[in-house]
């Protein structure tokens, strides 16, 4: 049986951690990876500096993050559930993969990888539905020292292109279709339009899911279940581990930032794999035979960190789910934790106001008995929501982790520790040990004391933290590095009440936060403004309620397009779907002849942020606008 020695049991504990993650950071952590496999212990702890960033976690250890996840397990968990895999349609099987037979089929599908020519080092995009396949895939790149680089299914063929084009992808792994609540989705189809401008891209491996009729073009596209056949008659070899270096890189994982191009972050195999374990066990309070339900997508950071690495290596029981929250009923999430008797429900606060509306019609009568703990992630949660989910879903009983973190953080920063330490709606509360947090104002002066309001930033590594940007180091230095000396700077504003408590309050940045999605309005304005006979942008967010934010376009035309307003329109959202995916697409595009601009040339956000959130009064100066009467037909004009 499993056990987590670093399993923090009280508040007590939790400052007695907290203070040696402080005052001995490397003691603290060389602890805590004592109880990992490695090949090679390290020589080192930690080395780093923000300047460049350089930041070196168990330099000279060697290890790979699979004979964590899986191999070490067998022994003593081969028979145990890794992966329960319930399908989006209610009436199909379920599947339940062991460790013993998750590791058999990652070895398989590793080899199937190496017959087709994958090499450490090889960057692959994983493009696909969630299947267990998924997760096979995923550990079988990781296996063999591979780079995996998941691309989100809502992405377009021109994203998947562009990603497939920075990380100079040379096989993808796709499926011919997935399924969504009532939707197919042709992936197959969308990879083929990608593929037209990404020559790096030798090979495709495509895994049967929805029998959609596909094209495979032959020298390059071949099928992963014939694949695995030539595997089997070459007798199923064993496929050992590549061993890999504590700082080689794991996996590439594209996100968006205040710039156009979204940027490759990269997570390294040593230090990721140490901290999603130490968190999934201390925020979740994991104890063996749990069973552990993660309803986001492998596509994004917390399917990475929290349905496959962090329960994994922890011989949890994970649970992956293909489908969505309301399909084929807005009960579809309380069946499934009936059904699989989950004890621990980590999901976004989009999803729980999107359920919200449907009343309490779709969970009374549902046992949800089996629930103990409850996690939210991806945004701030408001009250109400934090509520309904404690009331309804957690009856009263279950404590609720509200973790906030980040696709570079690799996993949770500041959350509850379940059950251990203190909630309070809304807020992320306390800091988990190793996680230095600060407020910082404008100029990086620290704001010091409680019942403040600044930058969160934070002045000391961890070892899930980002390590650079695939193929532009610079960049990453400069995006979170370089605002604040020595620091990391989250792009996050945030407020410390009286009692010490950390409520994230919001970007600070030009990145907008849709349904837990990350999409940067330059992003959204670079794609509107590639439509025919737009010729300029501005977009910002606004309060939604169920997204929480909503995309808000001010466009300019060339001609005006008034008669044709609602077509024009519907056009521009097609564009968008098209070059970006439809989670980017514009909630509300206001028409408008000019934008608010400085005299220098800047557009003024801050004031198409107020209107669309309906803060007409509250304009601040508009004096210093090149045009000032524009303000007043884009308040006339206000959706
Ligand atoms: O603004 C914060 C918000 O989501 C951003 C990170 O997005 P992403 O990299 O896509 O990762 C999402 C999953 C970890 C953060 O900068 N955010 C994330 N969690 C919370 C949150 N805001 C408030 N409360 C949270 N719990």
């Amino acid at each position: 049986m499993a056990s987590y020695p670093y399993q923090i049991k009280n508040f007590e504990e939790y400052q007695q951690a907290y203070n040696q993650s402080v005052v001995d950071p490397e003691g603290f952590w060389g602890n805590v990876a004592e109880h990992f496999l490695w090949r090679k212990k390290w020589d080192k702890v930690l080395e780093w500096n923000f300047k460049d960033p350089d930041i070196k976690w168990f330099q000279g250890g060697k290890m790979n993050i699979t004979e964590n996840c899986l191999d070490r397990h067998l022994a003593t968990l081969g028979n145990t559930p890794a992966i329960i895999w319930e399908p989006n349609d209610p009436e199909e099987r379920h599947r339940i993969l062991t460790y013993r037979e998750l590791y058999n089929k990652v070895c398989q599908f590793a080899n199937v990888l190496k017959n087709n020519g994958v090499k450490k080092g090889d960057r692959i995009c994983i493009y696909m539905g969630m299947i267990p396949e998924l997760a096979i895939a995923v550990l079988a790149c990781a296996r063999i020292g591979a780079i995996h680089s998941v691309v989100f299914g809502g992405f377009s063929a021109q994203s998947i292109a562009d990603r497939i084009q920075d990380a100079q992808c040379n096989l993808v792994i796709t499926c011919d279709g997935a399924f969504r609540g009532n939707k197919d989705i042709p992936l197959k189809s969308v990879i083929d339009d990608a593929l037209m401008a990404c020559p790096s891209v030798k090979k495709v491996i495509v895994c049967t899911r929805t029998r959609t009729p596909i094209s495979m073009l032959k020298g390059r596209d071949v099928w992963w279940e014939d694949e695995i056949k030539q595997v089997e008659t070459m007798g199923n070899p064993p496929c050992s581990a590549e061993e890999m270096d504590a700082e080689d890189m794991l996996f590439i994982l594209y996100t968006s930032g205040s710039t156009g191009k979204p940027k490759g972050v990269v997570h390294t195999c040593g230090g990721f794999m140490v901290y999603t374990n130490y968190t999934f066990v201390n925020t979740f309070q994991y104890k063996p035979g749990e069973v552990f339900f993660c309803t986001a997508d492998i596509g994004w950071i917390t399917g990475h960190s929290y349905i496959l690495y962090g329960p994994l290596s922890a011989g949890a029981t994970t649970l992956l789910f293909e489908g969505v929250p309301t399909w084929p009923d807005a009960g579809r999430l309380w069946d499934i934790t009936d059904k699989f008797r989950v004890t621990t429900l980590y999901t976004a606060p989009t999803a729980i106001r999107s359920l919200m509306g449907f009343g309490l019609g779709p969970v009374n009568h549902k046992d949800l008995s089996s629930l103990k703990k409850l996690g939210s992630v991806g945004e701030p949660i408001n009250e109400e929501a934090w509520h309904w989910f404690k009331d309804h879903i957690g009856k009263g009983k279950c404590p609720i982790a509200d973790t906030w973190w980040q696709t570079e953080t690799g996993g949770h920063m500041i959350t509850p520790i379940a059950g251990i330490t203190p909630e309070k709606p809304g807020y992320a509360t306390l800091p988990l040990p190793g996680v230095q947090p600060i407020l910082v104002d404008e100029n990086g002066k620290e704001i010091q004391g409680n019942g403040v309001n600044g930058n969160l930033c934070i002045k000391f590594p961890w070892p899930g933290m980002l390590r650079t940007t695939y193929g532009d180091h610079e960049r990453c230095r400069k995006t979170y590095f370089a605002t604040y000396e020595n620091l990391y700077f989250t792009g996050d504003g945030c407020m410390r009440d009286e009692d010490g408590y950390y409520r994230i309050t919001g970007r600070v940045d030009d990145v907008l936060n849709v349904s837990g999605h990350r999409i940067g309005t330059a992003e959204v304005e670079n794609a509107i403004n590639m439509h025919a006979g737009v010729v300029e942008s501005a977009v910002v967010g606004y309060p939604h309620d169920i997204k929480g934010q909503g995309i808000y376009a001010y466009v300019i035309c060339d001609t005006n397009p008034s008669k044709d307003a609602e077509l024009t329109k519907k056009d521009i959202i097609q564009t968008v779907s098209r070059i970006i995916g439809p989670i980017a697409k514009p909630d509300k595009i206001q028409f408008v002849s000019g934008l608010p601009k400085t005299r220098s040339g800047k557009i003024m956000r801050r004031i198409l942020r107020k209107i669309a959130e309906n803060e007409l009064d509250n304009l601040g100066d508009t004096s210093t606008l090149l045009d000032p009467a524009v303000v007043d037909e884009i308040k006339r004009g206000r959706l």
